[in-house]
């Protein structure tokens, strides 16, 4: 049983919906009055609810998308029209109700067959536009039950690429080939954000805590790191 607790702040909210909100206000705030909004989306099942809350009344009127710039954590090597494409999830549940100019927004191009490349171009870009290390705004992320974070899997290579923002790698599940964000890239925001709802998640936030899990090892060297639980979640680590 650990006994420690999460890194950095932690908010626990009463269930999922809950938990988008609160992101999404937090996310509002943060990107008020920012020339350049620069924030990189996750996929997942858990982020619909925060895309769906960002797009509702409240915060589709409230927000100014113009500033916004997007870039992705990660993606899997799919078609982005594909019903597994992270690109996909954030068009379908976020981008096509916004009017974020297409201009600004980044995906990873992961269905090219050739990912070395694919992610050589995007580090490029990062720094092009997000400076060397890319210093990026607001960086949202998922836990899987294995402690997984973007594509970032427990032992597997991507986890120590420390010389480059963006890497190929391999998930333990399909679809297999994936393109994700390294940790220095992930370090290098002023603001990440864990959002992790429901009891299956219990094994992996204590992994946090123990230092056992990918997840642990983001740990943002310049900037905040904010974890949105609901009750379900955060009832594990209680
Ligand atoms: C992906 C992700 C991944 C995700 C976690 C949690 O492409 O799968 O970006 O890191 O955030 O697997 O996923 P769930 O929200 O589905 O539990």
């Amino acid at each position: 049983m650990s006994s420690g607790e999460l890194p950095g702040e932690v908010r626990v909210l009463t269930d999922p919906i809950a938990v988008a909100a609160e992101a999404a206000g937090w996310i509002a705030r943060l990107c008020r009055d920012v020339e350049r909004f620069r924030i990189a989306v996750t996929g997942g099942n858990t982020p619909h609810f925060l895309y769906e809350a960002l797009a509702s009344s409240t915060f589709r009127t409230s927000i100014d998308w113009q500033h916004w710039h997007v870039y992705w954590g990660d993606e899997r090597a799919v078609p982005p029209d594909d019903g597994q494409s992270n690109y996909r999830l954030v068009v379908d549940t976020l981008l096509s109700k916004v009017p974020v100019p297409s201009e600004h927004v980044h995906r990873m191009e992961a269905e090219r067959p050739d990912l070395q490349a694919v992610a050589a171009d995007y580090a490029r870009l990062l720094e092009e536009e997000c400076g060397r290390p890319p210093r990026l705004d607001v960086v949202l992320l998922g836990l899987g039950s294995d402690g997984h974070t973007a594509s970032l899997f427990p032992g597997t290579a991507a986890l120590s690429v420390a010389d480059t923002w963006a890497t190929p790698s391999r998930a333990t599940y399909p679809p297999y080939e994936r393109l994700t964000l390294t940790l220095p890239a992930l370090n290098a925001a002023a603001s990440v954000a864990f959002v992790v709802t429901g009891a299956p998640k219990a094994d992996a936030l204590r992994g946090v805590i123990d230092g056992t899990v990918p997840a642990a090892r983001v740990r943002p060297d310049n900037g905040e790191l904010v974890w949105f639980l609901d009750a379900a979640a955060a009832r594990s680590i209680g």
